[in-house]
């Protein structure tokens, strides 16, 4: 949540901001704001709204200067207007700080200053921090990275914070508790962010913050601190992404194009592990086949999307390995007390790699002696600190809000995860391992031929555009694909939907549909339970729904039921979710696009969930 970006060296920081906080504004889009540091001043411009916002009110103002910060916002404390905007400054004007998390005792801290004779001007909980710098510098005789270590000392709650002083014009620091701050130094430059997307124009090798770590970013320099003030070495990653996938690349939405990508998402993420002919080859996880034939039980925990790739991996794992597996959302698991031992196998699914609930529920899973196996699309994210093995998904980066590419190389990388216990532990015979993997390699040219149906996808949206309701129904792997059908339209056509087991619509959600109300359901790879499928499908339409089935090519009988069909090329039942899926991204996509909706950017949300 936010994006940061902060710039110093040979260039005007102005137009460096501003290109990183566009790459960035998936993280946050209700204000932003710029702080630039020239001639003993911090000259400062913010604006409530998108991006563009700030950039009108900029206008013609250039603000001088080669060292500045820039924020874009989502809003926790106080209202997304033009005083909330961040940068923050002291009573001087000669600091200046933004932030990403939540200071929790900032109440006590304002009082505090208050009575101190600061004067604060905002609702937030990042104007303390300005102001206690301030306090700092003017009775010590210290630098900028020393006040910003003294004012931490007084900060409770999850913060990434970037400041910088007049007093300081070659330096800016930067401070980590649990939010996610990168750092990088290429020739006389030096760069801050809150995400990769920012850095790539200018260096591929990046410092991420540990915990409780302070840097002090110069032209061509980075130093790190830990918040005791003592050096630490700087740590390295290369990222791999290239600097055109956080680009549109012709395509009128990031989401668009993302959805495009995912075929090469799938192989990217399939390449180096389906090596060897008709085997798995997992060199992340380390763990030796008897410490895996000692697994009694897995928990996967995850949020939103990633949940639902969870969700989809309870049904391969338990199949494939007879291991029995719990599924938790991330923000209820370490409060139901779960049983865990050295011998349960935790994974924890995030895209991000930075989100609160699910970094929380895993570090809580590896106190209690369980393993840990973090999946994530992001080198360098906080979660990779957190687990003991990182599977990677290969997905490059995603920047519209809603998860597209990046699930689908969730599935391919929990699918993979499965065969690979299941080939270590024996409990899947390896012809049948090899026939899977095959059917695996050719999910991303499935994938293409359902992208090529994005016409009559199109078309069927446009009829369906003015729904309030939806409903999305489906048996095993299916019900995974209608939740996050459901969840896909609702986040960005503000429709209300709901995911369904169809067993147990008559159990109370059947009151919701009446004549009009679309029902998609899933008839692909559930071939035992396809009859029942249908019955549910009959149930709904003897009630007037409109019915929108997703089904194999050549299924009459779904045909004759359907208002609208769209047709997925037949895989292993167990993989339909990768197939399915993207129907019904193209679904939600045309829906919001029809109601004149922003995809990229949908209301009240945020990229990387980083708070409670
Ligand atoms: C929805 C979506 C969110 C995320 C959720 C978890 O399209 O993207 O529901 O899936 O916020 O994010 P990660 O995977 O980063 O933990």
């Amino acid at each position: 949540m936010c994006g940061i970006v902060g710039y110093v060296g040979g260039d005007e920081a102005l137009p460096v901001l501003l290109d990183g906080m566009r790459k960035l504004e998936y993280r946050g889009y209700d204000s932003a704001g710029v702080a630039v540091v020239a001639d003993g001043d911090i000259g400062v411009v913010r604006k409530a709204g998108h991006l563009q916002a700030l950039v009108d009110e900029l206008g013609a103002t250039s603000l001088p200067g080669s060292l500045g910060i820039g924020h874009t916002r989502w809003a926790t404390h106080g209202a997304p207007t033009d005083l909330n905007a961040h940068p923050h400054r002291d009573c001087s004007g000669k600091v200046a700080v933004v932030h990403n998390g939540i200071i929790e005792n900032h109440d006590s801290i304002r009082a505090g200053l208050r009575s101190q004779g600061h004067k604060l001007t905002s609702d937030t909980d990042t104007e303390v921090v300005a102001h206690l710098i301030e306090s700092i510098l003017a009775a010590e005789s210290c630098s900028l990275r020393e006040a910003v270590q003294g004012a931490i000392e007084k900060l409770e709650g999850a913060f990434a914070l970037v400041c910088v002083a007049a007093g300081e014009p070659d330096c800016i620091v930067a401070a980590r508790q649990e939010a996610p701050i990168i750092v990088g130094a290429a020739d006389g430059m030096g760069i801050v962010a809150s995400g990769i997307p920012a850095l790539l124009a200018y260096t591929r090798n990046v410092t991420p913050l540990d915990d409780r770590q302070i840097a002090e970013v110069r032209a061509g320099s980075v130093r790190i601190f830990d918040f005791e003030g003592r050096e630490q070495s700087v740590e390295t990653v290369m990222v791999e992404w290239s600097l055109d996938a956080a680009e549109k690349g012709g395509y009128e939405d990031f989401m668009l194009k993302e959805i495009f990508e995912q075929p090469a998402a799938l192989r990217d993420t399939m390449r180096e592990r389906f090596r060897s002919l008709g085997k798995v080859t997992l060199d992340e996880v380390h763990w030796s086949t008897e410490e895996l034939a000692r697994i009694t039980k897995i928990v996967v925990v995850a949020c939103g999307t990633s949940y639902h790739a969870g969700m989809m991996a309870k049904h391969s794992i338990e199949h494939w390995t007879r291991i029995p597996v719990e599924l938790d959302l991330a923000s209820e698991f370490r409060y139901r007390d779960p049983v865990l031992d050295e011998h349960s196998l935790v994974i924890g699914i995030a895209q991000s790699g930075e989100t609160a609930d699910t970094l929380a529920a895993i570090r809580f899973a590896r106190r209690m002696g369980a393993k840990v196996v973090a999946v994530t699309n992001v080198v360098g994210s906080s979660i990779t600190r957190d687990a003991d093995a990182i599977l990677f998904t290969h997905a490059g980066p995603e920047i519209a809000v809603a998860g597209t590419k990046t699930f689908l190389a969730q599935l391919a990388a929990l699918n993979i995860l499965a065969l690979y216990l299941a080939q270590e532990r024996g409990s899947m015979p390896p012809a049948k391992i090899a026939e899977t993997i095959d059917a695996m390699r050719a999910l991303p040219e499935q994938v293409d031929e359902v992208l090529a149906a994005q016409g009559e996808i199109n078309r069927a949206a446009k009829r369906y555009a003015g729904a309030r309701d939806f409903l999305y129904i489906g048996r095993g792997v299916g019900m995974t694909v209608a939740m996050e059908g459901a969840l896909k339209l609702k986040e960005i056509s503000y429709i209300h939907a709901e995911g369904y087991a169809a067993g147990e619509l008559k159990h109370g959600a059947i009151a919701l549909v009446e004549p009009g109300v679309p029902v998609v359901a899933i008839l692909t790879g559930v071939s035992p339970l396809y009859d029942k499928m249908l019955a549910n499908v009959e149930e709904v339409r003897a009630r007037g729904a409109e019915t929108i089935l997703v089904a194999h090519p050549g299924d009459e009988r779904a045909r004759s039921l359907a208002n609208e069909l769209f047709e997925v090329p037949i895989t292993k039942p167990l993989l339909t979710p990768v197939l399915d899926t993207v129907t019904l991204q193209l679904l939600a996509y045309f829906i919001a696009k029809e109601k004149g909706l922003s995809p990229d950017k949908p209301r009240n949300l945020a990229k990387s969930v980083t708070v409670e």
